[in-house]
């Protein structure tokens, strides 16, 4: 993890304290990045925000104004139609000389310099829920007003709960929500069915869902890790009539290839439609 300097003493703001918000909110407290007393949630309704409260013990309220008034960095968690909503409430409040990190599917840095009427940085950030344990990825690009410094900021943020990317061009966010913001649920579908296979064969199902789980993280890191190619890896694992080569067969008869790739393709078509 990086060395965080840049973050001590700012106050951050997360408009949406719910899955993302919270998994953000409770890696930076954990992670010493910042410290509860400058971190404050706002969630859209008062029992939420006390939930909220108590699960990441930070502050909560659902007052967007004054949390915004309070930040430098204002950080937007809500979902892609609440968007509106919450840019138009906290219009007057947001300062130029604050950051806005916008989480939100669909919206564009644009959508958001436009709603707010003003040259305010704005950084658009995806990130995945494996932010929780440390392991997320985040795609970040910048918009019209942010600078490298900005863009430093944001990342020195997400750097702090996983890997983090930047991209110029922001018409492959779409692309980057279909393939990391919602990779995690895929790999998840990967793990149940492969426990399953474990259960099929007699092996009990925790330590099937173990198995399954630690053989993807290991797939993953040895890919992050030495860098090779994918398919040189399954090569080294595949013995001439072994066993994996009789699992690879039924894979690739279930047209395992060709559904992952229409799997993205088509996350990619529904983000672009709901950018509309
Ligand atoms: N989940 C992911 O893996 C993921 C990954 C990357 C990006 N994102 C993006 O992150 C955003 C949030 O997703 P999520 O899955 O975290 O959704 P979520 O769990 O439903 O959280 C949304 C949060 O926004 C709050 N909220 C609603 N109206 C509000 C308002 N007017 N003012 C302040 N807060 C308000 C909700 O509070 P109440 O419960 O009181 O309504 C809730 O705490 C989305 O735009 C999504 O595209 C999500």
């Amino acid at each position: 993890m990086l060395a965080i300097t840049m973050l001590k003493g700012t106050k951050i703001a997360i408009i949406g304290l719910g899955k993302i918000g919270g998994a953000l909110a409770s890696s930076l407290v954990r992670n010493r990045i910042v410290s509860k007393e400058n971190l404050l949630g706002t969630t859209g309704h008062r029992d939420s925000a006390l939930e909220a409260a108590k699960r990441y013990g930070i502050k909560a309220v659902t007052d967007n104004v004054r949390a915004v008034a309070d930040a430098q960095i204002v950080i937007l968690a809500v979902k892609p139609q609440t968007m509106k909503r919450v840019l138009t409430e906290i219009k007057e409040a947001i300062r130029e000389d604050q950051l806005v990190i916008t989480l939100a599917a669909a919206r564009t840095t644009r959508f958001i310099e436009e709603m707010l009427q003003k040259a305010i940085p704005v950084v658009r950030a995806m990130p995945n829920t494996p932010c929780l344990v440390n392991a997320g990825m985040t795609v970040l690009c910048p918009g019209r007003y942010a600078t490298k410094e900005h863009l430093e900021i944001a990342r020195e943020i997400f750097a702090s709960v996983g890997l983090v990317a930047v991209i110029d061009n922001e018409e492959l966010m779409d692309a980057v929500t279909a393939l990391s913001g919602s990779g995690p649920a895929y790999a998840y579908i990967m793990i149940e069915a492969l426990a399953e296979g474990g259960v099929k064969v007699g092996l009990p199902r925790s330590l099937s869902t173990m198995l399954a789980a630690q053989s993807l993280l290991g797939a993953a890191k040895m890919v992050l890790e030495t860098g090779e190619h994918p398919a040189k890896l399954k090569d080294e694992v595949t013995t001439p009539a072994g066993v994996t080569i009789d699992g690879i067969m039924a894979l690739e008869d279930g047209g395992i290839r060709v559904t992952l790739i229409k799997t993205v393709d088509r996350a990619t078509e529904k983000s672009k439609e709901l950018s509309q």
